[in-house]
C-alpha cells in the first residue's frame, strides 16, 4: 500500500518569514492525517528558515532544482549535498518550467533555452540526489501539441526512459514521478481524473519495464497541474494516482490543507 503524498511547489514566491508562518498554518489544519506524506518545496533562500519551522511539524521539505555537482565553480548553482544539510527529503527535477516547456508561455519565446534542462541533465540530477539519500519527484508530461498530435504516451515513456538510464532497479523503490501535462500546469486546465488515472498507470507500466513490477507497485505516481480543493477528492480517489504535486494552490494553507484532507 502506497503512502499518498501532496507536495506543494511554491515556484518563485513568499519570502523565508512567509514561507514559515504558512507551514504554520498548513500543520495546524492537518494535524489528524498522519496516513499522508506532505512536503512543501520553498525557493532555495526561503529553505533555511522553513526547515527551522518544520522542525516539529508533520511537514516535509523538498527544493525544487538541483545541479548535478557537489561542488566546484558553478556560479548560481545548488547541489544534492547542500540540500541535504538543509533536510530536504525531497527535490523536483525535471519540471517543465525548468525545461522551458510552459503551460501559459510568462517569457519571451527567445528566452526559453535559458532553461536548457534536457532529458540527460534531468538523468544526473537523479543520480546525485539518489547518492545523497534525497528522493527526486521526476516530473513527465506533454504539451497540447503532443497530445493532439496522439504522442502523449511516447513522449512520456521517452522522458521516463532517459531520466532513469542507468539508475539500479533497488535506488528507485522510493521515486516520486510527477505526471504533469504541461497544458494543465497555471491554467486552470484540470486534466480529467479517468485521463490522468490512464496516463498514471501507463506511467507505472514503463517503470515495471525500465526497473521491474515491484518496484513499479512501491513508485509513487502523483498528478500535478491546476490541482484544487475542489477537484482534489476525484482525483485523489483515482487507484493509480497516489498524490498531487500542486502549485497555485500550495500557497494559501487552507486551500492547500483541503487537498491535503481530500486524499
Ligand atoms: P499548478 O502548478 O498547480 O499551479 O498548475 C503545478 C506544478 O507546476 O507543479
Amino acid at each position: 500500500m502506497r503512502t499518498k503524498l501532496i507536495a506543494g511547489n511554491w515556484k518563485m514566491n513568499l519570502t523565508a518569514v512567509q514561507g514559515a508562518a504558512l507551514v504554520e498554518d498548513i500543520a495546524k489544519l492537518i494535524h489528524d492525517r498522519e496516513d499522508v506524506d506532505v512536503a512543501v518545496c520553498p525557493p532555495y533562500l526561503a529553505i533555511p528558515k522553513v526547515h527551522e519551522a518544520i522542525r516539529r511539524l508533520p511537514i516535509k521539505l523538498g527544493a525544487q532544482d538541483v545541479f548535478w555537482l557537489d561542488s566546484g565553480a558553478y556560479t548560481g548553482k545548488v547541489s544534492a549535498r547542500q540540500l541535504y544539510e538543509y533536510g530536504c527529503d525531497f527535490c523536483i527535477v525535471g519540471h517543465s518550467e525548468t525545461r522551458g516547456r510552459f503551460g501559459t508561455l510568462g517569457v519571451p519565446e527567445s528566452t526559453l533555452p535559458f532553461f536548457a534542462e534536457t532529458d540527460e541533465t534531468i538523468n544526473l540530477k537523479i543520480k546525485s540526489l539518489l547518492y545523497q539519500g534525497i528522493t527526486p519527484i521526476l516530473c513527465v508530461g506533454e504539451t497540447e501539441a503532443e497530445r493532439e498530435a496522439g504522442t502523449t504516451e511516447q513522449v512520456i515513456r521517452h522522458q521516463l526512459t532517459d531520466a532513469l538510464e542507468g539508475v539500479e532497479p533497488e535506488e528507485m523503490y522510493t521515486l516520486v514521478v510527477a505526471y504533469e501535462p504541461v497544458w494543465a500546469i497555471g491554467t486552470g486546465k484540470v486534466c480529467d481524473a479517468n485521463e490522468a488515472d490512464r496516463i498514471c498507470r501507463q506511467i507505472r507500466s514503463f517503470v515495471a519495464m525500465i526497473a521491474d513490477a515491484t518496484v513499479a507497485e512501491s513508485v509513487r505516481v502523483l498528478y500535478g497541474g491546476s490541482v484544487k480543493a475542489d477537484n482534489a477528492k476525484e482525483l485523489l480517489a483515482m487507484p493509480d494516482i497516489d498524490g498531487a504535486l500542486v502549485g497555485g494552490a500550495s500557497l494559501e494553507a487552507e486551500g492547500f490543507a483541503k487537498i491535503v484532507n481530500s486524499a
